[in-house]
């Protein structure tokens, strides 16, 4: 009975409330979340429907591409009978392009919405966005390279169901470790839970600014910084490969786009048994093709599978349908 109430207090807190950073999540929190995402796959997997979000409708708010997100974030309101509002680069589709500001922008769409999902390119824009909205949830599909939380949640559920924890993990994250919003968020995910050890490897360019990783360390989180392959330790639980974000390099040069680690045949070979092999997508040349048919390559199979259970359930929590 208390589990019940506790359970239940929890789900009406989300009701309303904005997804801005997955900072603001706790365990308890995570762990709901995890467990209604089960039952949504228990749904998807019977291919049962839904009529959680009738009548609700999403407002998709994309100044930035994405193939996965967007998609996603669509497919979890249609599959529970609810609809969208997709306006894909509002910059040229929009009034922003008469010059509306962007506060006044966020004030129009919700009008005509139940909640807004927004990618933008500046950090801090989802923040901005739910200070303006005097009415509906913001939820942040990626500010810059600052975070993008609902990955992180698919990413920390992804690790839960494999290894049935999130502590005590030994991890490797590699690639663009200051550019990448979801490194950023899958690592704040991690330092909420103890004893987890993260092995850092990126060329020195890309590493994390110092600030954020005194802060992580602070936050109990143990990093250690690598420069080569060789330097994995073995059988950790999960590798988490990202591209090269040029997209936020300045006068992009595609000759200046430094070295950065691949995982090739040879290089999975350090990976233990256990390991899976994580990637947010898009995949660019960092992992070879050859790879994605190991048993342990989750970002084609159940890291991206997730993240329609997991957006089904946000969705539904902060509408208050849950
Ligand atoms: N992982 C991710 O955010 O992919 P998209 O940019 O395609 O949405």
């Amino acid at each position: 009975m208390g589990k019940k109430l506790d359970a239940t207090a929890l789900i009406n807190g989300f009701k309303g409330q904005d997804i801005l950073s997955i900072a603001q999540f706790d365990q308890p929190r995570l762990f709901l979340i995890f467990a209604l995402a089960k039952q949504m796959k228990q749904l998807l997997l019977k291919n049962k429907s839904s009529d959680l979000l009738e009548k609700t409708i999403t407002t998709l708010l994309f100044f930035e591409p994405s193939s996965r997100t967007f998609s996603s974030f669509a497919a979890a309101a249609r599959r529970l009978n609810g609809t969208t509002i997709d306006i894909l680069n509002p910059s040229q589709t929009s009034s922003v392009a008469k010059g509306e500001s962007f506060s006044d922008t966020i004030r129009a769409l919700e009008t005509n919405t139940d909640c807004i999902v927004i990618r933008h390119p500046e950090i801090g824009s989802a923040q901005k966005a739910a200070d303006a909205a005097f009415f509906v949830p913001i939820i942040n599909a990626g500010d810059g390279a600052g975070e993008h939380p609902t990955q992180a949640l698919m990413d920390l559920f992804t690790i839960y169901e494999h290894h049935n924890t999130l502590q005590g993990l030994t991890g490797v994250i590699a690639g663009d470790l200051l550019n990448g919003r979801t490194v950023h968020s899958l690592l704040k995910g991690l330092s909420l839970f103890e004893k987890n050890t993260i092995y850092l490897l990126s060329s020195k360019q890309l590493r994390i600014p110092r600030v954020d990783w005194l802060h992580f360390q602070n936050k109990g989180l143990k990093i250690v910084e690598i420069e080569k392959e060789s330097d994995i330790p073995k059988n950790a639980h999960f590798w988490y490969w990202t591209r090269v974000q040029t997209e936020r390099f300045k006068n992009t040069d595609v000759k200046k786009i430094p070295e950065h680690p691949v995982i090739t045949t040879t290089v999975l070979e350090l990976a233990g048994r256990q390991t899976i092999i994580m990637h947010p997508l898009p995949r660019i040349d960092e992992i070879h093709p050859d790879v994605d048919r190991d048993p342990r390559a989750m970002y084609f199979r159940s890291q991206i599978q997730n993240g329609l259970p997991i957006r089904m359930v946000l969705l539904s929590l902060v509408l208050g349908k849950i």
